[in-house]
């Protein structure tokens, strides 16, 4: 029989130097149900390891001797980013740690890296606003961006009504996640964690129809967002939007040509359709067809600062971490995620020392190698 999970560390000892870690760290702070539900890859699995692979098989070439004088600051949407890395939506974080979001978004405000908030928060994006807004108020600086993470809902007004909330809380951009409309939710939430945003809105069936398939006609493909949503979502705000999880070049241009102001490639860490390449490949196709257009995001697989700058020498602009989040919450909560981000940029600063590459808009695919 599996022992319960150790409550959260008060203090973060010498021995959690990198985000593995946390994560080898986090199986012994979390119910063995929520452990499984934050690392599982869909099917066999293969796009999960795929995230990983396609960074390690990439080897980096440095140059000698250059000028370091520069820092890891990106302009993304008109605004400052203190490093190339934001937090992604990770629904549902009370699951890891009793102050959920609210612990994330104050470790993202403390270290200035920006956050996006899932539409199934445990939190309200209005509270959460709000920790980002009182952290970085003590730090005597302007909140590092806030992204709102839409799902479409059902009905369209109860998707304006998130857009509209998410405006008036001052979330920056909405990102509109494309990639799991048939997506079962995996996991039964223990009493507590709630998608509090969605408050009164019928939920979304969460399961596949009996018999375990999902038949094309059925009321959950009939939800899943079109390309009339997309042109619905431009019209209805003035806000950024960026696409997450649209991963085909025809698509992304199509999107770009639409109005959206970023692409976020991503294959959902692995959880959706199984056999698809890594966010990193798949970034490769995204980059030629969207051709400078919008700013690139991706994600799947970082954990490392080598990996960061693998993502922005291929053309991205920034990355996103999902699961290490969670991992960094259930290990120490708050002082877990910021120590988990400061380890990021301090590794992301190392590596592009190591490179002799002083700023990030200079990392390109020369500096690559194919390793064998
Ligand atoms: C996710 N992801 C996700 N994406 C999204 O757009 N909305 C969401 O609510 C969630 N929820 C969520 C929960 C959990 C437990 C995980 C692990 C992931 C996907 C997430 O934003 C991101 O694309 C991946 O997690 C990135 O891969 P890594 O960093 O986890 O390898």
């Amino acid at each position: 029989e599996a022992s319960p999970p150790l409550p959260p560390l008060t203090a973060i000892p010498e021995t959690l130097r990198t985000l593995s870690d946390y994560e080898r760290r986090a199986e012994h702070h979390l119910p063995a149900e929520v452990w499984r539900h934050i690392q599982e890859g869909s099917g066999r699995g293969i796009t999960l390891r795929e995230n990983r692979a396609a960074f390690d098989r990439i080897g980096l070439l440095p140059r000698a001797l250059a000028d370091l004088d520069g820092s890891t600051a990106i302009d993304l949407l008109g605004r400052a980013h203190a490093a190339p890395v934001m937090l992604g939506p990770v629904a549902y974080q009370r699951l890891a740690h009793p102050e959920g979001e609210l612990a994330s978004v104050r470790a993202a405000a403390a270290l200035d890296v920006g956050m996006i908030v899932s539409t199934l928060a445990s939190v309200t994006m209005e509270d959460i606003a709000a920790a980002a807004i009182a952290m970085a108020g003590e730090l005597g600086r302007r909140p590092a961006p806030l992204w709102f993470q839409l799902y479409l809902q059902p009905l369209r007004e109860h998707s304006l009504q998130l857009v509209r909330r998410a405006e008036a809380a001052g979330y920056e951009a909405i990102v509109l996640t494309v990639d799991a409309a048939l997506k079962p939710q995996g996991i039964t939430l223990p009493p507590g964690v709630e998608p509090v945003n969605l408050a009164g809105m019928p939920r979304p069936r969460q399961t596949a129809v009996p018999g375990g398939r999902i038949l094309l006609g059925t009321p959950l493909a009939q939800a899943a967002p079109g390309w009339d949503d997309l042109a619905w979502l431009r019209r209805a705000t003035t806000l950024p939007i960026l696409l997450k999880g649209a991963v085909l070049g025809e698509d992304a241009r199509r999107a770009v040509d639409e109005g959206v102001d970023g692409l976020i490639v991503s294959n959902h860490g692995g959880r959706v359709l199984d056999g698809v390449p890594s966010g990193l490949e798949l970034l490769q196709n995204v980059a030629e067809a969207a051709a400078g257009r919008v700013p690139l995001l991706v994600d799947g697989g970082v954990q490392l600062g080598t990996d960061v700058v693998k993502a922005l020498a291929l053309g991205a602009r920034a990355v996103l971490i999902g699961r290490p989040q969670m991992h960094a919450l259930s290990v120490a909560g708050m002082a877990g995620v910021a120590h988990m981000l400061l380890v990021l940029r301090t590794e992301i600063e190392a590596a592009m020392a190591q490179l002799g590459c002083p700023e990030p808009r200079l990392l390109c695919p020369e500096r690559l190698v194919a390793l064998s």
